[in-house]
């Protein structure tokens, strides 16, 4: 392991080398690539350059900065750790974050600033920004990565600001150094503190997991449930100016398609599977819109407990994925291998909502794929297992009959 092999600076001290300027220019000799070598190899060719505890702290950012890449892809160009990485916001999504911010015209505080992904967001749209952190070694890198910005070491719980005047950010970290914690009375500063303090602010967000428990939500707050792609990234919660209280919205990025609860929402029973179904974003499940979305689409509900939508005409929306309905059969593995069969088709796809077998293990027991791909959505309609085997369409696919 690099941490035990090497000496290594105390954390502090290995933010001071990598913000200085010997420790500026020996990053920049390291190419981006470099990041994906091994990184005991690495180190021992840096070695060859710099001091050992110097060689470690550099190596170590350069895999960092490969992994970022990686995961965002494109260079950070900034300074990480390997926690601050872990915990930083997206880019695409604090860039959504700060354009609200921009908006509201009002200076804005990052009560916990970490490495500086959401503060670095604001200061690149000209927002009068200040971050606060109480980690010593990252806020030195803060500074260093976000240098339109003051950061100034401080407790969040108790801020060294009149925030009356401030829009306030607040991503309360959810790790200690050994674990994610799910419980949002334990994270930093626990979620009651994080009400507390926006509540002080003249406008505020929270960072929040994407499971957080609905009744977390204060009422006071409008809810936003973000994904990008097809993963959810966060809840955030905004409050005082510029938030509409009660209001859940559903956010996709990168499209940045959007549905609010102020949106009108299908009052219709469950109906029937017709001859499209279709099947939401998990940010408008999370962001509980599904109704809403059945609207948009003109669509049905086929079970109240259950998000998958069924009309008798097409739609597309960012928001949901659109099928054309195949065929539909009661679950049972022996049927449902005899209609791929006779139809020629295989189970491409296997979607569920509702239902008890993992889609891994249903493609399993359908055995080796033969013939054409098709999509399973597996759910329980009124009680019932029920498979719909159907076909993905896009936008620019021919309507099926017209
Ligand atoms: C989830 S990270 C923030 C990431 C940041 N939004 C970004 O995009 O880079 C949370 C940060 O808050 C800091 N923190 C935790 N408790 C704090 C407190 N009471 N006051 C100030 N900072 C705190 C942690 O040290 C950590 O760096």
């Amino acid at each position: 392991m690099l941490a035990l092999a090497h000496p290594r600076l105390v954390d502090i001290e290995r933010a001071r080398y990598l913000v200085s300027p010997a420790g500026r220019a020996a990053l920049a000799a390291i190419p981006l690539e470099a990041g994906r070598d091994d990184p005991n190899r690495l180190v021992t060719r840096l070695r060859k350059i710099h001091p050992p505890a110097e060689a470690s702290a550099l190596a170590e950012q350069a895999t960092l900065r490969g992994k970022a890449a990686g995961r965002f892809g494109h260079d950070l160009a900034m300074l990480l750790t390997a926690s601050g990485l872990e915990m930083m916001t997206h880019p695409l999504v604090a860039e959504r974050r700060a354009r609200r911010l921009a908006a509201l015209r009002l200076p804005v505080a990052d009560l916990t600033c970490g490495l500086g992904g959401d503060l670095l967001a604001c200061a690149e749209l000209g927002v009068a920004a200040a971050g606060i952190e109480r980690d010593t070694a990252t806020a030195i890198l803060a500074r260093a990565n976000v240098q339109a910005a003051d950061v100034i070491l401080g407790d969040a719980a108790r801020p060294p600001l009149r925030l009356d005047h401030l829009a306030i950010i607040l991503d309360p970290s959810r790790r200690d150094a050994a674990r994610r914690t799910f419980d949002p009375g334990a994270f930093s500063p626990p979620w009651d503190t994080c009400i507390e303090v926006l509540s002080t602010a003249r406008a505020g967000v929270l960072k929040a997991p994407p499971g957080l428990d609905r009744e977390r939500v204060p009422p006071a707050a409008e809810m936003e449930a973000v994904q990008l792609g097809t993963g959810m990234r966060e809840v955030t919660l905004w409050t005082g100016e510029g938030a509409v209280p009660g209001l859940r919205r559903a956010v996709l990025l990168p499209v940045g398609a959007e549905l609010t609860s102020e949106a009108p929402e299908c009052a219709e029973e469950p109906g029937p599977i017709g001859r499209f179904l279709f099947d939401p974003e998990s940010c408008v499940t999370r962001a509980g819109l599904v109704r809403h979305l059945a609207h948009r689409l003109g669509a049905w509900m086929l079970d109240s407990q259950v998000a998958y939508l069924s009309a008798g005409a097409p739609a597309f929306d960012p928001l949901a994925a659109t099928f054309e309905v195949l065929d539909v059969v009661p679950f049972s593995v022996r049927r449902l291998k005899d209609l791929l069969a006779a139809r020629g088709w295989h189970a491409g796809e296997v979607r569920r909502r509702a239902f008890p077998v993992e889609p891994d293990e249903l493609r399993r027991l359908l055995g080796r794929p033969k013939g054409d791909p098709v999509t399973l959505l597996c759910t329980t309609i009124g009680g019932q297992r029920t498979v719909v085997v159907a076909r993905r369409l896009r936008p620019e696919d021919p309507v099926p009959g017209a």
